[in-house]
C-alpha cells in the first residue's frame, strides 16, 4: 500500500555515485596533468632552447618586452620565473602521486618544500614584473589586478597548507594544497580558457588582439583563479555530503568540464605551444 502512495523514486546506490565522482575527479586530474606537461614542454622547448643557445633575446618573439638588454635584475627575475615554472609544474604532479606520499614520505616532504619555495619565487617575481614592466601583452589595470589576486592567493594558500602540515592537521593540509595546486595552475587555466574561447567564438570576441585588452580578458584574469576554486569547493562538498544525487550531478558537471579542459589544452597546443617550439 505505501509503495502505491509513494511510488519508488529511482535511487542511485550510495557507492556508485561516490565512485563515479572520484573517477571523474581522477579523469580531470589526468587530463590537467597531461596539459600541464604540454605547457612545460613548451617552456623548455621555447625559452629553454633559446637560453641554451645563448640567445634569450629571442624570448621577445612571445614576450615583446621580456628580455631587455642591460636590465640584469629584470632579466634575472624573468629567467627565474621561467625556470621555476618547470620546477613547480613537475613538482606539483609528483606531490599528488599517492604512492609517493605513502612509500617515500621524505621525498614528499622535500619536494613539498621545493614546491612552496617555487610558489614564493613565482608569485613575488610575477608581482614585480606585472607592476614594474610596461608593454603589450601585460594587460591593463584590470588584468594586472586579476593576476595579482592570483599571486596573493598562492602566497596565502602556501602559508596555510604549510602551517597545517606543521600542526599535523593533514585533512586541512590536503584541502589547502589542492587549492594551492589550482591557483598555481591559474596562468595555465588562463591560456587554455582563452584558446577555448577563441575556438568557440571562431575568433577574438570581447578583447582587442592587438593591444590584448578588453572586458573578456579582465573577466578571465579573475576567473583563472576563482572558477577552479569554486569548482573544487563544490566537488569537496559533494564528496563529503554522502548524497548520491548531488554526487552524481557533480560528477556529470565535472565530466563536462573535463571535456572543456581537454579541448582547451588541444587548442592551446595547436595554436600557441606547438608552433613556437617547431
Ligand atoms: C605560479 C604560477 C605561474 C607560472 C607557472 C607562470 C608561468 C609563466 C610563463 C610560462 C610565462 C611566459 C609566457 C608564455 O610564454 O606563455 C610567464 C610570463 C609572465 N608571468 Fe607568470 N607564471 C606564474 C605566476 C605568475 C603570477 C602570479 C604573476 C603576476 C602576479 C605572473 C606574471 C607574469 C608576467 C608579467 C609575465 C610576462 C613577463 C614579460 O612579458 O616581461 N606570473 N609566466
Amino acid at each position: 500500500m505505501s509503495a502505491i502512495l509513494t511510488p519508488a523514486l529511482p535511487t542511485l546506490p550510495r557507492q556508485t555515485a561516490a565512485r563515479a565522482l572520484s573517477r571523474t575527479m581522477a579523469a580531470w586530474l589526468g587530463v590537467a596533468l597531461l596539459g600541464q606537461l604540454f605547457f612545460v614542454i613548451y617552456v623548455l622547448g621555447f625559452y629553454g632552447r633559446h637560453a641554451l643557445q645563448g640567445r634569450p633575446e629571442l624570448w621577445n618573439k612571445v614576450l615583446p618586452h621580456g628580455w631587455v638588454a642591460g636590465d640584469v635584475l629584470g632579466n634575472t627575475v624573468l629567467a627565474g620565473h621561467l625556470l621555476f615554472t618547470v620546477v613547480i609544474l613537475l613538482g606539483g604532479a609528483l606531490q599528488l602521486w599517492p604512492l609517493l606520499r605513502r612509500r617515500v614520505a621524505a621525498l614528499h616532504r622535500w619536494n613539498g618544500r621545493l614546491y612552496l619555495v617555487s610558489a614564493l619565487i613565482l608569485s613575488v617575481g610575477g608581482l614585480v614584473m606585472v607592476w614594474t614592466r610596461e608593454g603589450v601583452g601585460l594587460g591593463g589595470t584590470g588584468q594586472r589586478l586579476g593576476i595579482s589576486l592570483n599571486a596573493v592567493l598562492i602566497l596565502a594558500f602556501a602559508w596555510l597548507g604549510w602551517r597545517a602540515a606543521r600542526l599535523r592537521r593533514f585533512d586541512a593540509h590536503r584541502r589547502w594544497m589542492l587549492r594551492l595546486f589550482l591557483v598555481v595552475a591559474g596562468v595555465w587555466f588562463f591560456r587554455i580558457g582563452l584558446m577555448l574561447w577563441l575556438i568557440v567564438n571562431q575568433g577574438p570576441v570581447g578583447f582587442d588582439p592587438e593591444t590584448f585588452e578588453g572586458p573578456f580578458l579582465i573577466f578571465l584574469s579573475f576567473a583563472q583563479t576563482l572558477l577552479p576554486l569554486a569548482v573544487l569547493e563544490a566537488v569537496l562538498r559533494a564528496q563529503a555530503s554522502g548524497r548520491p544525487a548531488l554526487q552524481a550531478a557533480t560528477a556529470t558537471g565535472l565530466a563536462l568540464l573535463t571535456l572543456a579542459t581537454a579541448v582547451g589544452i588541444a587548442a592551446a597546443g595547436m595554436l600557441m605551444w606547438l608552433p613556437r617550439i617547431q
